[in-house]
């Protein structure tokens, strides 16, 4: 079986097939190979609320409110972290909704690679990449993933991406570890995530999150030494409230 019938089967997006046959620098293992992926709570309508959340004018109050968060910086950490030369490769794991791509991909001259296991949130990420002018969507590819998991060769990334996500995923060190695996030597790892070690009085709000189930945010130290448990060399963390910016090469 040949063509986007095959890619389908494999649970591959047909866009990410055309991307990789037009860069060999892009060499995918299939989601079939990787194992597959199971259910997210982001499949349900809590996605869609989060995602129109995160991507509203009211985003920076309420994640003040929330989290004590500095939205309007993370967004700019974002908007900095798609920016790549041609021929260079971001992953953006998980990327939701595309909030990361929603301002536009005008310095994105590369590939963005935006992975994600829920489809309902690449179904809005798709909704918002069709909104971009061809330009910039040309450089944008997205595929239905576990971050545990990617479906990249090794050392096939300059940069990955991961915003507001590590709280939503328990395997910490093997997310990193993936991360790691996925990135060229001297690549670097961007995120933000809210730590159980936060702050108070934002830690209240971390802690009564907790209660949901699949929020696992990670503490502050662990999540250092799982990062140089997987490789990285160095880790730059800074906080806003509950929400930790991190940088890891
Ligand atoms: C809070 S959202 C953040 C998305 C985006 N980066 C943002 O800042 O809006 C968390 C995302 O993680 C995704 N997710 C959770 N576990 C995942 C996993 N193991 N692999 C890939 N994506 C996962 C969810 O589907 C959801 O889209």
């Amino acid at each position: 079986m040949r063509g986007p019938r095959r890619h389908r089967q494999l649970g591959l997006e047909p866009t990410i097939c055309r991307r990789a046959r037009q860069h060999n620098w892009l060499v995918f293992r299939t989601v079939a190979q990787t194992g597959g992926v199971p259910f997210d709570v982001f499949e349900t309508a809590y996605g869609a609320l989060y995602d129109a959340g995160v991507q509203s004018r009211l985003a920076p109050l309420g994640g003040f409110l929330m989290w004590g968060a500095d939205v309007e910086r993370f967004l700019r950490v974002m908007a900095d972290g798609v920016a790549c030369a041609r021929g260079e490769v971001v992953v953006d794991c998980p990327t939701g909704g595309g909030v990361t791509f929603a301002g536009g991909l005008q310095r994105t001259k590369g590939c963005l690679l935006g992975v994600d296991r829920s489809s309902l949130m690449l179904a809005r990420a798709r909704a918002r990449a069709r909104a971009l002018p061809g330009a910039q969507r040309r450089h944008l590819a997205l595929v239905r993933a576990d971050a545990s998991r990617l479906p990249l060769a090794d050392a096939a990334a300059d940069r990955v991406l991961c915003f507001n996500s590590l709280h939503c995923i328990p395997r910490h060190r093997a997310v990193l570890k993936e991360f790691r695996r996925v990135l060229k030597p001297g690549g670097e790892l961007v995120g933000t995530t809210l730590t159980a070690d936060a702050p108070m009085p934002w830690r209240v709000n971390v802690l009564g999150a907790r209660l949901s189930g699949f929020f696992t945010p990670p503490d502050s130290r662990r999540l250092r030494a799982d990062a140089r448990a997987a490789g990285f060399e160095s880790w730059e963390t800074e906080r806003t409230g509950a929400l930790m910016f991190f940088r890891g090469t």
